[in-house]
């Protein structure tokens, strides 16, 4: 064996004790439990589409995020059903190349939870759960009403890797509850108003946002000058 290259540091006593799992050799299901125990929380995209035949589905997915700004992007991840036939969502995004992102506070938690019931695909869930809907601005997709904030996506790519379906979608417009915007003109948003959930691990576990704080970034010539202040050890 050969030495380890320098920049790879010793293995230090004072390091806590880890335990490591090689997911190349675990089956799905435990790499399910462990990937979405430990990478939290994730925000959840509640996506309302139409279908071919004009029912609005509406359905949440964790495997979620925004991924830049210029342009605007997100993804989302639906998995194929247990008999492999795609969800409904990945249909409606295949044929009508839009959706809406509804973020989730946590007085929507119970409802949001209520549309990952696997209807069948004729019965749309904001028809059978009673769900208000307002329709879309620049896309077909209407957006829930009582979501603090929906983003309207344009349909730009699906990737596939192996059995992971990743949707790609331009945000084109973003809807916010206006007690949420602080001040239109500057673009702020008061993030706190939205409460929104997230998803944690295991069966059913979220949290609120409702514990934040915040740390100032600072410039490299920032750091260098508190280095020179430091007093020496
Ligand atoms: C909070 C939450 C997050 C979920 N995230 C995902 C996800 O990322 N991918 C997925 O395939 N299913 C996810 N599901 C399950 C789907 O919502 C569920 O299969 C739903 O019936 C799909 O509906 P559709 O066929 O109308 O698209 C999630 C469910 C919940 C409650």
């Amino acid at each position: 064996m050969t030495n380890p290259p320098e920049f790879i540091p010793a293995p230090d006593s004072t390091a806590p004790e880890s335990t490591y799992f090689d997911l190349t050799a675990l089956p799905q299901a435990a790499r399910y439990k462990l990937l979405t125990a430990s990478v939290v929380p994730r925000p959840i995209a509640w996506v309302s589409t139409v279908s071919e035949t004009g029912t609005v589905n509406l359905a949440p997915y964790s495997f979620f995020n925004l991924l830049g700004s210029d342009p605007p992007v997100v993804a989302f991840a639906p998995g194929d059903r247990a008999d492999g036939t795609p969800k409904d969502t990945a249909l409606n995004v295949a044929s009508g190349g839009e959706f809406t992102v509804n973020l989730v506070s946590a007085a929507l938690a119970a409802t949001m939870n209520a549309t990952a019931t696997d209807f069948p695909r004729h019965l749309g869930e904001p028809e059978t759960l009673d769900i208000a809907l307002v329709p879309g601005i620049q896309v077909r997709t209407p957006r829930v009403a009582a979501s603090p904030a929906a983003l309207e996506c344009r349909h730009v790519q699906t990737v596939l890797i192996g059995r992971t379906r990743i949707i790609l979608g331009e945000v084109l417009g973003l809807t916010l509850r206006s007690d949420a915007v602080q001040d239109a003109g500057k673009h702020h948003v008061d993030t706190a108003a939205l409460d929104l959930i997230g998803r944690m691990g295991g069966r059913g576990g979220y949290t609120t946002t409702r514990g934040t704080f915040t740390v100032d970034r600072i410039g490299y010539e920032a750091w260098q000058a508190a280095q020179e202040k430091a007093p020496e050890d």
